[in-house]
């Protein structure tokens, strides 16, 4: 082993300990307290050759059903895709910034049905957004490839090339893929102080240079 692979071993592993120590912080605290996954999770893009187990799989499709979803029509869909040669043509869906699909052990495509639900994006995103949290809980890495409203190389739009690849009915909608497996390395968390806590505005929008009450 290299001194740059051992000293990057070394801070993953320290990275991994301070992590568990936060989580037995926050759970013996009893101030409130973000889920951990929530707090961890970061887009992961790269993924050792490991498969998910099959409860792995169900788990994150239980928390995709499980989502919110308008007036409670529940009309997500999703294609599991494992099979390498599939994988890497879902790749080329855009130009670039879906080529993460290459060399993950699973890809999740995220359906909606417009005809179904006007509400098809929210519900879509909703159920991606949980499954992504879920995948972090089990340890597991994802990230969004989006595909509603992106485009191939060659001009196509990325959700027409997909339903082609896929065989999905015209009556659906491609959202994204979810892309998940185990994680080739960790990114760190966001520190809380460096969120964006600006966007937040209480009783009444403020424009960020309108005085506060205080000032
Ligand atoms: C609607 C949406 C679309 C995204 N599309 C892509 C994408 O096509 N390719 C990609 O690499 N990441 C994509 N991402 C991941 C974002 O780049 C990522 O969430 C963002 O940079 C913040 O990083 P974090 O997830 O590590 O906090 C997408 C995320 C969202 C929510």
């Amino acid at each position: 082993m290299t001194k740059d692979q051992s000293l990057r071993r070394e801070g993953e592993h320290l990275l991994s300990e301070i992590k568990s120590l936060g989580e037995e912080l926050l759970a013996e605290s009893n101030e409130p307290a973000l889920l951990p996954a929530i707090y961890t999770r970061r887009s992961i893009r790269k993924f050792v050759d490991t498969p998910l187990t099959g409860d792995e799989v169900q788990v994150l499709l239980e928390a995709g059903l499980r989502a919110p979803s308008s007036k409670n029509k529940h009309t997500t869909q999703f294609v599991l895709v494992e099979d390498r040669e599939t994988l890497d043509r879902l790749s080329r869906m855009r130009e670039s910034g879906a080529l993460f699909l290459q060399q993950v052990p699973l890809g999740i495509v995220v359906l909606g049905s417009p005809m179904e639900c006007e509400r098809w994006i929210a519900d879509a995103s909703l159920a991606a957004g949980y499954i992504q949290l879920q995948a972090e809980a089990l340890g597991l890495g994802s990230c969004w490839a989006d595909a509603y409203g992106c485009y191939t190389g060659a001009g196509q739009e990325s959700a027409e090339y997909v339903r082609n690849v896929l065989d999905i009915p015209y009556q659906l909608e491609v959202l994204c893929i979810l892309a998940i497996g185990h994680k080739a390395g960790e990114a760190a968390p966001r520190p809380t102080e460096t969120l964006k806590w600006e966007k937040i505005h209480i009783g009444r929008y403020q424009m960020a240079e309108e005085p506060t009450e205080e000032a």
